[in-house]
């Protein structure tokens, strides 16, 4: 048992789709594939983002063309970014290894994260039948990688009309080092990307089972993936 917070603490029954399910509408432009949630067919029909609010969530998918999942609409008409920075562009937060968050509000204008500061604050909204999700993430700071946003508190309200909604808190904390043979990794089975959870010892590196494919939750997504563990160098595959 890795003892980590997300498996804690995510123990709900309920079931999130990925936000890049067969449900989102798709469109194709400049060679990025944009996913819309719900009924959203484009710019114009997404909700406009808070204060501070994550527009969008860009995958590196290194055989497909990226793949940028709209959230909402930056205020005041802002173009909120559909392409991997390299290095940066100061719209971006780090999701996962392949992964960028964009932000509407300039990252150097907003303050870096402080220990016990929530980081992130992730609002999501989803009807009984799974036929509509909303999501809404709002950042309050930035985080370096490489940092590691924790989950900090998790709150899951079930209306009887059958909505629920789930607010989930985020630190930014130092990524800390695994013991040896502990699952350090989650890596996608969509998008190979890792959200590493801790840095393996001196001798291992964090590699992927692939046979071990289980549900798991992480920051924006819910879906499957492979388990990785700290294993000895070379690997013995
Ligand atoms: C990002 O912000 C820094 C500091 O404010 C600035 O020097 C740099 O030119 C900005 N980069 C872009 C792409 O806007
Ligand atoms: C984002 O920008 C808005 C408008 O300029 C500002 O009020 C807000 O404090 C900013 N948020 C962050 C986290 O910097
Ligand atoms: C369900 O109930 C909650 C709480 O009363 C409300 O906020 C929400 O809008 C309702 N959803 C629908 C689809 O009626
Ligand atoms: C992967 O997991 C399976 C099933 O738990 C196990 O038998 C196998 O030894 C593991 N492989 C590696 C390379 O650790
Ligand atoms: C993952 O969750 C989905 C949806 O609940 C379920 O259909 C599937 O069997 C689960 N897969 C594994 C490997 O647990």
């Amino acid at each position: 048992m890795s003892g980590h917070p997300f498996f804690l603490v995510f123990s709900c029954s309920v079931y999130l789709l990925p936000l890049s399910s067969g449900l989102a509408f798709k469109s194709q432009l400049d060679q990025v594939v944009l996913l819309y949630p719900g009924q959203v067919r484009s710019e114009g029909d997404l909700d406009t983002c808070k204060n501070g609010g994550i527009c969008s969530i860009v995958h590196d998918t290194f055989w497909i063309p990226p793949r940028a999942e709209r959230l909402c609409r930056c205020p005041g008409g802002e173009e909120c970014p559909y392409t991997l920075a390299k290095p940066h562009d100061n719209r971006t937060l780090f999701l996962n290894n392949r992964a960028q968050m964009k932000t509407c509000n300039r990252t150097d204008e907003m303050p870096k994260c402080k220990l016990e500061q929530t980081a992130l604050i992730i609002e999501e909204t989803q009807t009984e039948a799974f036929k509509e999700r909303k999501v809404l993430a709002t950042a309050f700071c930035t985080c370096e990688n490489p940092k590691y946003w924790t989950l900090q508190k998790h709150f899951l309200e079930k209306h009887p009309n059958g909505t629920t909604h789930m607010t989930s808190h985020y630190h930014c904390t130092n990524l800390g080092k695994c013991k040896v043979d502990e699952h350090c990794a989650n890596v996608r089975l969509d998008y190979y990307s890792t959200y590493q959870h801790c840095l393996c010892p001196k001798g291992q590196q964090c590699l992927a089972n692939k046979s071990m494919v289980t549900n798991v939750t992480e920051l924006l997504f819910s879906g499957l993936a492979y388990r990785a563990y700290c294993s000895p160098f070379p690997s013995t595959e």
